[in-house]
């Protein structure tokens, strides 16, 4: 028995081992286009400066390392002040605002640092299953490399804001659209379960592999919520949708707008989506292939727009946003897994980043992909905004501080993932969150009734 476990850890750890390795080398691969002076300028205070991210995601793991290995001696002390984020219980930090204020620590100094924590890290790993608490360890581990994830997306948004067509992302050709995908699908309502854990999601069930069983805190515990029977678009709500709502005058009619909003438009004077400009009296989009005619874009899902915009949308067109609890009934097959059923994403499920568009793919691209009722796009793309308040589950319970549980307030739930999310960080059950007039993540929405 006790040789038995020691297996098991054995195998853990070398799972984690591998994660590790993987996880942290795609981290560089999305920067390793950027030169040297794009890594230090921030482009507005909700972004970060790409050094900043390959430099935090490495102190995340750094205060594994002070709190687990003997002896261990931090690397700098300037260094855990810069690349702290929002974490009170580890001591001072810079100002996000002001993280592109300073040239220091430099780049090749910031990945000096990188690359002594992994050598540390890979070190540390080998030899933790002699170690009583290995599996809480590496469950910590597990839960970085998560975070470093999370921090692959945000760094996909933050070098689009910095540089867009200027950055030379490395870009597949789109996929054609192969379905016609329209209308509405009609749900049955009734007690569904909601949450990471019950039976509407595949914890253990298609794999054993550690890659898939992770869940946050913020999607558990599983339980029940009554929905009444509902409908919901079948497609995200595509550019061409939204463009007929910005030439039907919908930002300049109050009627569609919370009050929230309705400032929000007369203060930051929106007109349309983030990366939309207009060229003689044409819409066209900005993005990391260039600028294109909004009219060469229509099929595919809007994108770059707040949960503000999204809301004005649904009542100019009849609808409202989904609750999670209707997204998620929508995006679980039969009771289980993800829309199409248990397997795991690979590229032909969604656009999610494995597919390398590093762009939004025209409706209908992933008929494999769509639900038994028919919905398609639901994981990958775009990041739909939900009506919901992002709040804890009933029954929750904090598995790492200052992570996901002081962001409950305020803030709107989204699901599914982007062309920026990693194929092994998404499930149906996953729980985004941005704050209401956030609009330059990947944040798109399909509606409801
Ligand atoms: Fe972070």
């Amino acid at each position: 028995m006790a040789l038995l476990l020691e297996t098991s850890k054995q195998n853990l750890a070398t799972e984690i081992a591998e994660l590790y390795q993987s996880v942290r080398a795609r981290t560089l691969e999305i920067v390793a286009p950027l030169e040297i002076e794009d890594y230090v300028i921030q482009t507005a205070e909700f972004m970060s400066p790409p050094r900043w991210h390959i430099g935090h995601t490495s102190w995340f793991f750094e205060t594994v390392l002070q709190k687990y290995q003997t002896g261990y001696q931090t690397y700098s002390d300037d260094f855990l002040f810069y690349f702290n984020s929002y974490y009170e219980g580890f001591g001072a930090r810079i100002e996000r605002p002001k993280r592109g204020t300073r040239s220091r620590p430099t780049v090749v100094e910031t990945k000096k640092y990188r690359a002594r924590i992994d050598e540390q890290m890979s070190r540390f790993i080998k030899q933790l299953s002699e170690r009583e608490d290995a599996e809480t360890i590496l469950s910590i581990v597990r839960l970085g490399l998560e975070h470093e994830m999370q921090h692959q997306e945000l760094l996909v948004y933050d070098i689009k804001h910095l540089l867009c067509d200027q950055f030379d992302a490395p870009m597949k050709p789109l996929p054609a659209s192969l379905q016609s995908v329209s209308g509405m699908a009609e749900i049955e309502g009734g007690l569904v379960e909601l949450g990471f854990g019950g039976t509407g999601v595949p914890p253990v069930s298609h794999t054993q592999d550690a890659r898939a069983t992770f869940a946050w805190d913020n999607e558990k515990p599983a339980h029940k919520v009554f929905l009444e029977d509902f409908q919901i678009d079948r497609a995200p709500v595509s550019n061409g949708d939204y463009l007929e709502f910005i030439k039907a005058g919908g930002y300049q009619d109050f009627r569609w707008w919370h009050s929230a909003g309705w400032a929000q438009v007369n203060q930051e004077q929106w007109q349309a989506p983030l990366y939309w400009e207009q060229q003689d009296g044409e819409w066209m989009i900005r993005d990391f292939a260039g600028l294109h005619a909004a009219t060469d874009k229509l099929s595919e899902p809007v994108s770059h727009v707040s949960f503000l915009e999204a809301s004005a949308y649904a009542k100019w067109a009849g609808k409202r946003l989904p609750t999670e609890a209707e997204w998620e009934k929508a995006a679980t097959h039969s009771a289980a897994g993800f829309p199409w059923g248990e397997d795991p994403p690979n590229e032909s499920h969604g656009n999610l980043f494995e597919n390398g568009l590093w762009s939004t793919a025209p409706i209908g691209a992933f008929p494999n992909g769509q639900s038994a009722d028919g919905c398609h796009q639901m994981i990958g793309d775009v990041w739909e905004w939900t009506t919901s308040d992002y709040v804890p589950y009933p029954g929750f319970k904090s598995e790492f501080d200052e992570y996901n549980d002081k962001w409950f307030v305020g803030q709107k739930v989204l699901r599914g993932g982007s062309f920026a999310t990693p194929q092994i960080h998404i499930r149906s059950t996953y729980r985004n969150f941005f704050y209401p007039h956030e609009r330059w993540m990947i944040g798109g929405f399909r509606c409801a009734k």
